[in-house]
């Protein structure tokens, strides 16, 4: 099959992480028979420099003609004293909403490769997991085109007073969880919604919402819990957490926090996607690492590509069903971790025999080796 890819390089080590997923993906296609052609566009801090505006209109109806979305990192110093509107950040945003990808996954499991990188004690990370071993398995759903982040804004006259809104309708809740439900069941059929039910009235509309719906999935057992408590509980016993789903500003913090016990931020891949078509086609979806543009390590080959890496095998899997595929780079991933090489962010016995510290394009390099 043919594949149109839009690939959005962005800022800082957003064109450096994105080079080596390019190249595994060429490699995955080429392994399996698949035709991958990119359309390379500009957003962010580049397109401000080079058009004026962070999405520029081209930039976004080539994207939408394309299959997914692969995108890098944006934002960076150079652009951070612009106003708000025409920050890089409002590229991401604008990408997300005008594609229609409302459910963000960001699948957060400690690889035992990695356990050493984990900030947790054995203790804390067996007492809470089923499989009863140092470890956990989870997967954040975050709502991605509403809430805080798109609500109204703004500021006082003299600016001395500034306000941002958080509103959700029950359809934007209600289609978020169920792609929550759906995932849920082909995992470990546990799903907690995370909100703050005891203080804001839209969080008591997501409870609200999810009681009702939970009646739906009999099968998967719905807990509930506050923000503060799901931050706590994650470094208390993240093995407890299976399918976790909650608003934009809530997911944007707990997956940061989620992606420290992998290890590193640099792990971490993310798909955003929204309702599948019935035709069985393609799914639109963007992908990207959680990680932002590191602006103090660009350019210095320094930069973890694997987040990068895993994003494209979650777009294989999610936009193109094609799960052998997403496997195999996993797997490749798995067995490079096997041999010890690290980029920096996720070594921890550096100058030992276990681990070779390595730059981006040697880890890259190393993926593809074993694809
Ligand atoms: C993320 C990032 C973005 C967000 C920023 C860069 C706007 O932190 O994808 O988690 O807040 O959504
Ligand atoms: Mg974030």
């Amino acid at each position: 099959m043919n594949y149109s890819i839009a690939l959005i390089p962005g800022d800082g080590i957003g064109p450096e992480v994105l080079a080596p997923a390019r190249a595994v993906l060429d490699a995955a296609g080429t392994k399996y028979g698949h035709v991958f052609t990119y359309v390379e566009l500009e957003a962010g801090g580049r397109a401000i420099d080079r058009a004026g505006e962070p999405l520029p209109k081209e930039t976004l109806e080539a994207a939408k003609r394309c299959d997914a979305v692969l995108l890098g990192a944006v934002g960076g110093p150079k652009w951070e004293t612009l106003p708000g509107h025409l920050r890089p950040e409002r590229a991401l945003l604008g990408l997300r909403a005008s594609l229609g990808v409302f459910a963000n996954l960001r699948p957060a499991a400690l690889l035992p490769q990695l356990r050493a990188a984990c900030p947790l004690k054995d203790e804390v990370l067996i007492a809470s997991n089923p499989a009863g071993k140092p470890g956990f398995d989870l997967l954040i759903v975050r709502e991605l085109t509403g809430g805080i982040y798109f609500g109204e804004r703004g500021r006082s006259a003299d600016g001395s007073s500034a306000f941002d809104t958080e509103t959700y309708s029950r359809t934007e809740i209600e289609r978020v969880l169920r792609i929550g439900y759906a995932a849920a069941a082909g995992r470990r059929q546990k799903l907690c919604v995370v909100d703050k039910a005891n203080v804001l009235e839209s969080s008591r509309l997501w409870r609200e919402t999810a009681q009702a719906l939970s009646g739906e999935y009999p099968d998967i057992e719905t807990s509930y819990l506050y923000v503060d408590n799901a931050a706590m509980q994650l470094i208390r016993a993240p093995g407890q957490f299976d399918v976790i789903v909650t608003s934009n500003l809530f997911g944007d913090i707990l997956s940061d926090e989620a992606s420290a016990l992998t290890g590193s931020i640099g792990m971490l891949a993310s798909a955003s996607v929204g309702i599948p078509p019935e035709n069985g086609s393609a799914v639109m979806g963007l992908y990207e690492p959680i990680h932002g543009s590191a602006p103090d390590i660009a350019g210095k080959d320094a930069a973890n590509p694997l987040a990068a890496i895993l994003s494209t095998a979650l777009m294989l899997r999610y936009s193109f069903g094609l799960e052998t595929e997403a496997a195999a780079i996993e797997g490749a991933v798995s067995a490079v971790l096997d041999t010890g090489l690290r980029t920096s962010d996720i070594a921890v016995r550096s100058g030992t025999a276990a681990e070779t510290i390595t730059g981006t394009r040697e880890m890259g390099e190393a993926v593809l080796k074993y694809l």
